[in-house]
C-alpha cells in the first residue's frame, strides 16, 4: 500500500466520522477502519512486505492516522453519550414546583367512628375491650344466656344457623358468657362487634349490624350503678343536658331488665321529628345480670352481682348524625361515607 492510499483512508475517515449521525453509524465506521478486517488494519498488515526504510515511515504515518481516527471516534462517541443523557434527563425531568397529584386521604367508616367514640367513653370509666367471634355456638348465643328453649329469637326465621349447634351470633351478648368463663370478677368489659339476624333490609333493619355489649361484675353492684354508668354515657355521647329514664323490659339474661331512654337531644323533650313527638329516644337495653348467666361462668352469685347492657352502633350513629336509613352504612357511597371524619 502506498502513502497516498493512507491519506485517502484518513481523509475519507475524517469526513465520514464528521457526518456520523448516531452511535451505530460511528461504530460501523470504527469496525470498517479499525476492526479485524478494517481498512487501516489491512494497511498496517500490508507493511510486512515493505522495504525497511519505507516500512518505518509508513508505520509512523499509519499509527498517526490510527491515533487521529481513534481520537475523532472517541469524541464522537462521547458526544452521542452526552446527547443521549441529555435526552434522558429532559424526558425524566420533574417540575418540583408543580402541584402534586391529589392524594385523597381515607376516612374512617361512620360505624368505626361510633364504636371508637363509645369505647372511649367506657374506657374512661375503667372498662376494657373484650372480643368474641362472629361465628358462635348456640350454647353461648342462647342457652348460656338463659334463653328458653322455645325463645322466638332461636327461630330459623330469625337466626342464621351454620350447623345444629353453631350460628352467626345474633347479639354481642355471648361475649358476656365468654368473659365470665375466662375471667374472675371484678369484670368490667365492653365488646363491640358484628351481629347477624334474618331480616330483609329496610330503613331500620339490616341482616348485619353492630352492637356494643357491656358487662360489669363485682361485689355490691346494684341497679344504681347501672343507672349512673349509663346516664354518664348518654350525657357524654349526646350532651350534658340529656336526661335518662329506665323503662321495665324483658331480656332472658337480665333480671330485672330495662330499656334506657334519653330526653331528645334535638328538642330537649318538647317533641320533634327525631323523637317522634314523644320527647324521648330509646337508646339501649340493660339489666342486672341473671344469676343463671353468672352461674355458667362459675361466679359465686352470693358474693357477686353485675349489670349488663347492649346497644346498636348504627342506631347510635343514626341518632347522632340524623341519618334516616341504616342501609347507607353498607352501600359505601363515598359521598355519604366521607362526611364523617
Ligand atoms: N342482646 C340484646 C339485643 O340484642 C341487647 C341487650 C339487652 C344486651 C340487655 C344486654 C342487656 O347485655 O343487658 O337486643
Amino acid at each position: 500500500m502506498r502513502k497516498e492510499e493512507l491519506q485517502d483512508i484518513l481523509s475519507e475517515a475524517r469526513e465520514r466520522i464528521a457526518a456520523a449521525a448516531s452511535h451505530e453509524d460511528a461504530e460501523g465506521i470504527r469496525v470498517g477502519l479499525l476492526g479485524k478486517k478494517g481498512r487501516l488494519t489491512g494497511a498496517l498488515r500490508s507493511m510486512g512486505d515493505m522495504e525497511p526504510e519505507a516500512r518505518k515511515e509508513f508505520g509512523r504515518l499509519a499509527n498517526e492516522a490510527r491515533a487521529e481516527i481513534e481520537g475523532l471516534l472517541a469524541d464522537k462517541f462521547d458526544g452521542f453519550k452526552a446527547a443521549a443523557q441529555r435526552a434522558r434527563f429532559l424526558a425524566e425531568r420533574i417540575d418540583v414546583t408543580e402541584p402534586g397529584a391529589d392524594i385523597s386521604l381515607g376516612t374512617r367508616h361512620p360505624v368505626t367512628i361510633m364504636i371508637d367514640e363509645i369505647a372511649r367513653i367506657f374506657m374512661g370509666m375503667g372498662f376494657s375491650i373484650a372480643e368474641g367471634p362472629e361465628i358462635e355456638t348456640v350454647f353461648n348465643n342462647f342457652d348460656a344466656l338463659n334463653a328458653a328453649p322455645s325463645h322466638p329469637s332461636r327461630d330459623l326465621t330469625d337466626t342464621f344457623y351454620i350447623t345444629g349447634d353453631t350460628l352467626l351470633r345474633t347479639q354481642t351478648s355471648p361475649v358476656q358468657v365468654r368473659t365470665l368463663m375466662s375471667q374472675a370478677p371484678p369484670i368490667r368489659v365492653i365488646s363491640p362487634g358484628r351481629c347477624f339476624r334474618v331480616d330483609s333490609p329496610d330503613a331500620t333493619h339490616s341482616p348485619m349490624f353492630n352492637q356494643v355489649e357491656g358487662l360489669l361484675v363485682d361485689e355490691g353492684v346494684s341497679m344504681a350503678d347501672l343507672k349512673g354508668t349509663l346516664d354518664a354515657f348518654a350525657k357524654s355521647m349526646f350532651g350534658a343536658e340529656v336526661r335518662t329514664r329506665f323503662r321495665p323490659h324483658f331480656f332472658p339474661f337480665t333480671e330485672p331488665s330495662a330499656e334506657m331512654d334519653m330526653s331528645c337531644f334535638k328538642c330537649g323533650g318538647a317533641g320533634c321529628r327525631v323523637c317522634k313527638g314523644t320527647g324521648w329516644i330509646e337508646v339501649l337495653g340493660c339489666g342486672m345480670v341473671h344469676p343463671n348467666v353468672l352461674k355458667v361462668g362459675g361466679v359465686d352469685t352470693e358474693r357477686y352481682t353485675g349489670f349488663a347492657f347492649g346497644m346498636g352502633v348504627e342506631r347510635m350513629a343514626m341518632l347522632k348524625h340524623g341519618i334516616d336509613d341504616i342501609r347507607l352504612f353498607y352501600e359505601n357511597d363515598m359521598r355519604f361515607i366521607e362526611q364523617f371524619k
